[in-house]
């Protein structure tokens, strides 16, 4: 199952990498700051017939366009390309991020960053690895770690709590930074570069995948609240590994 993702995920890549004048590709624009590209959608659809096709009984979730997020069984939940304005700006540094469910249960996870060819990948019950090789978070403690955030630009909403937050976060850790990828951050705190990532509002597309390979790598995976993650609405999550994660709450 997970071979077969793999394989179609990596030809999706390559679409990203022959990409070119990226921001003269922009095809719709919701707000000030929210962007799609041609290469945006032209992902999506190679993914949606590639995976149909391999896995015919399957439904589709993707960030561009409609979703039902009501329905039960198995279905994917896909971000074609996870950092859109990295990728519009040429900065390299965008995912494909793809994940496999049984309801609201995360079953396979890929997350593909072409630029690196880092492959993250897991299936539920069998660890996390990249480009083949097992993956586990840090022991090291959010005190002398790193800390990713995220907050997007078009919600406005969120920013003031998010930089108050990380004003603390960043007196406590070793460093803060922040990769414009959602699924990217996730699968960094997974390999154990990076102790922990937060953002609040965060789309089931964004992290479906990266959730469980974090978690398949002994990371805890949490909301604010420190409930379980949804994957049929957005989420204010934590993703850390189990040392750093008790750190980070007492500074919500
Ligand atoms: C965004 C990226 C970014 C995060 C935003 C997401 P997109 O996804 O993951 O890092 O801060 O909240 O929306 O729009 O590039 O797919
Ligand atoms: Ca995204
Ligand atoms: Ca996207």
């Amino acid at each position: 199952m997970l071979n077969k993702i793999t394989e179609i995920v990596k030809e999706a890549g390559k679409i990203i990498l022959s990409a070119h004048n990226q921001e003269n590709t922009v095809t719709a624009k919701e707000g000030k700051k929210n962007f799609v590209t041609k290469y945006d959608v032209a992902v999506q659809e190679f993914l949606f017939k590639e995976l149909g096709k391999a896995f015919p009984d399957a439904q589709f979730i993707g960030e561009e366009g409609e979703n039902d997020f009501s329905t039960d069984g198995l279905r994917f939940i896909i971000d074609p390309i996870d950092g859109t304005t990295n990728f519009m700006q040429d900065y390299r540094c965008s995912c494909i991020s793809v994940a496999l469910c049984n309801n609201n249960d995360v079953i396979a996870g890929v997350v593909y960053n072409p630029y690196t060819d880092e492959l993250f990948s897991a299936e539920k019950g069998k660890g996390a690895n990249l480009n083949g090789n097992r993956i586990k978070v840090s022991e090291r403690p959010l005190s002398d770690g790193l800390a990713l955030f995220g907050t997007s630009p078009y919600h406005p909403e969120n920013t003031d709590e998010t930089f108050a937050l990380l004003r603390k976060v960043f007196d406590f850790s070793r460093d803060i930074r922040r990769s414009g990828s959602a699924a990217y951050d996730i699968c960094t705190v997974a390999c154990g570069r990076c102790e922990v990532f937060f953002e609040k509002g965060l789309q089931p597309w964004d992290i479906a995948a990266g959730t469980l390979i974090l978690k398949e790598a002994g990371g805890v995976a949490l909301n604010y609240q420190g409930r379980e993650i949804s994957f049929s609405a957005p989420n204010d999550v934590v993703f850390a590994n189990p040392k750093a994660y008790k750190e980070f709450i007492t500074l919500l």
